[in-house]
């Protein structure tokens, strides 16, 4: 599956702009989207891991603060329950 980023980039500045900031310019479903890429190609426990790593990181080598803790504790909690909702194909959230 290719990335066209120059759609993603902007998608997820907007969705990341809204957890922080709820600036509400962000309107997909992250859920279902990655339960159809899971079907493409199935996500591992690894995969999911080293996302996080990779967020975190990143995080905290450009901004320090309450909205960097906060930002990152949002990443987390995403993507336990993307990982819990692909692992059950279930559909607990919109
Ligand atoms: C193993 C980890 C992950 C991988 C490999 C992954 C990969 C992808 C891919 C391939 C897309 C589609 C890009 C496109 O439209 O061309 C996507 C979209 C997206 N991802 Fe992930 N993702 C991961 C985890 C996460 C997590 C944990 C979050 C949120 C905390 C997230 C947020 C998003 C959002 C918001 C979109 C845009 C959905 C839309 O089109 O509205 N991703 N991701």
């Amino acid at each position: 599956m290719a990335v066209d980023w120059a759609t993603h980039l902007p998608t997820m500045y907007n969705f990341w702009d809204n957890v922080v900031f709820h600036t509400n310019q962000y309107s997909g479903n992250p859920m279902q989207v990655h339960k159809e890429i899971h079907g493409l190609h199935n996500f591992t426990p690894t995969d999911f891991k080293q996302w996080y790593q990779l967020f975190s990181q990143t995080v905290d080598e450009l901004f320090a603060g309450e909205n960097s803790e906060l930002i990152k504790q949002r990443a987390l909690s995403i993507s336990t329950m993307m990982q819990i909702k692909i692992a059950s194909g279930q559909s607990l959230l919109k």
